[in-house]
C-alpha cells in the first residue's frame, strides 16, 4: 500500500531524541529554546514561542492579540476545523470567507468585504504549501495571523511565509512538513506578544493568577523538530522533484494543483488534482493500493450550515490529494500516475 502521508525520519532524528532521553531532561527546556531560535532565524522573525500544537499556537496568538468575545476573526471556509476551534476557544465570532479559484487561498477581496468594526484579525493559511497574496492581505491594514502549518519554507517575493503577519503559527504534527509527532510554534517580531504567549503556555509557579494552559512542547519533540528543520531544504527539493514527475505524467489527463503565481515559491505540502467524483476515485485508487484523500475533509461553512462560498464548494467537490512526501520513490510516483490514468480512462 502506498500511504497518503509518511513520516520521514532517519538516524539524525533518532540520535537527537536519544540524546534528550540520555540527558534525563525531557520537558520544555534547552532544546525547545534552541528550536525556537532556529525557526525564528530561518523564517526571518525576531521572536518565537513553542507550544504543544498548531491549534494551541492559534489559540494563544488570538489571546495575545487581545481577541475575545466581542471580536470577529476572518478565516477561509476551505480549511480544517483547527481554526474554527481556536476562535471558539476565545469565544470570538468566526467570519468565513471564500477562497480564490486560482490558488485555493483566502481571497483578499472577500476579506475586505467582511471587515467590520469588530474585526480583531484575519487568519491566513497558506494552503497546501502555496503562499497567499500577502500584498493584498496586508494592504487591508488589519492584524494578520499567518497560518504556516502547511507551508514552512514557502516564499512570497523572496521572503519566507510567516514573516509578514503580526504573528504566524506553525505545526509539527507528524505528517506536516516538519515532524515533531505533535507540536507548534508562534512567531512574531513583537516581543510583548511572544512573551504573553509564552507566559500562557505554562501555568506553574506564577506570581499572579490568570487562567493559563499546559501547552508546553517537550524537548523530545523539539529534538525531532530541530533535525527536521535542518533537512527541510532537501525535503522541499524532493517534493518538487515528485511534482515535476506528476506534472509530466498527468499533463492532459486531469486538472491539477494551480501553478504558483509569479513571485511565489510553492513547497507542495499537497499535490491536488480535480476529479468529478472524488469519493469513487479515492475508492478505486485504494483498490489499486494507493491512498488518496480529500485535502480538506469538509469546508467550514458546511459545518456551520451556511450557504454561498461558491469557489470553496467547487474546489471541495472535486479536490483529491495524492501521495507526496520526501520518501516517495520515483517508482511509486510512476505507479501512482499509471493508476490515475487507468482509473480516469476506464
Ligand atoms: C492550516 C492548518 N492550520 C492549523 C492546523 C492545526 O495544527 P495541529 O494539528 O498541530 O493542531 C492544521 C492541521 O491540520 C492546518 O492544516
Amino acid at each position: 500500500m502506498i500511504t497518503h502521508s509518511k513520516i520521514v525520519l532517519d538516524e539524525e532524528e533518532i540520535t537527537g531524541v536519544a540524546d534528550v532521553l540520555h540527558s534525563g531532561l525531557l520537558v520544555q527546556g534547552e532544546v525547545v529554546s534552541s528550536l525556537e531560535k532556529k525557526l525564528a532565524s530561518f523564517i526571518g522573525v525576531r521572536h518565537a514561542g513553542a507550544v504543544s500544537s498548531g491549534t494551541a499556537a492559534l489559540h494563544l496568538s488570538l489571546i495575545s492579540l487581545g481577541i475575545g468575545h466581542v471580536s470577529e476573526v476572518i478565516i477561509p471556509s476551505y480549511v480544517c476545523t483547527a481554526l474554527l476551534n481556536a476562535i471558539h476557544y476565545v469565544r470570538a465570532t468566526p467570519v468565513l470567507v471564500d477562497i480564490e479559484p486560482d490558488t485555493y487561498n483566502i481571497s483578499a477581496e472577500q476579506v475586505e468585504k467582511a471587515v467590520s468594526k469588530k474585526t480583531g484579525a484575519v487568519i491566513v493559511p497558506h494552503m497546501f504549501g502555496l503562499p497567499a497574496d500577502m500584498d493584498a492581505i496586508l494592504s487591508l491594514g488589519i492584524p494578520v495571523i499567518e497560518d504556516c502549518a502547511q507551508s514552512v519554507g514557502a516564499k512570497f517575493r523572496g521572503r519566507h511565509v510567516g514573516s509578514f503577519g503580526t504573528m504566524s503559527i506553525f505545526s509539527l504534527y507528524a505528517t506536516k512538513m516538519l515532524c515533531g509527532g505533535e507540536g507548534g510554534l508562534i512567531l512574531s517580531d513583537d516581543s510583548d506578544l511572544i512573551a504573553l504567549a509564552r507566559d500562557l503556555r505554562d501555568y506553574d509557579e506564577k506570581e499572579t493568577y490568570t487562567p493559563r494552559y499546559n501547552y508546553k512542547l517537550t524537548d523530545i519533540q523539539a529534538a525531532l523538530g530541530e533535525s527536521q528543520l535542518k533537512r527541510l531544504p532537501s525535503f522541499i527539493r524532493k517534493r518538487r522533484e515528485i511534482v515535476g514527475l506528476y506534472n509530466a505524467g498527468l499533463e492532459g489527463v486531469v486538472p491539477r494543483i494551480p501553478a504558483a503565481p509569479e513571485g511565489r515559491e510553492h513547497v507542495f505540502y499537497r499535490y491536488v488534482i480535480l476529479i468529478d467524483d472524488p469519493t469513487g476515485f479515492i475508492d478505486k485508487m485504494q483498490e489499486k493500493g494507493i491512498m488518496c484523500r480529500r485535502p480538506v475533509f469538509k469546508p467550514l461553512h458546511r459545518y456551520l450550515d451556511l450557504s454561498g462560498y461558491e469557489v470553496t464548494e467547487e474546489v471541495w467537490s472535486k479536490a483529491v490529494s495524492i501521495p507526496i512526501y520526501p520518501s516517495l520513490t520515483e517508482q511509486e510516483a510512476h505507479r501512482i500516475v499509471d493508476a490515475i490514468r487507468t482509473v480516469i480512462w476506464v
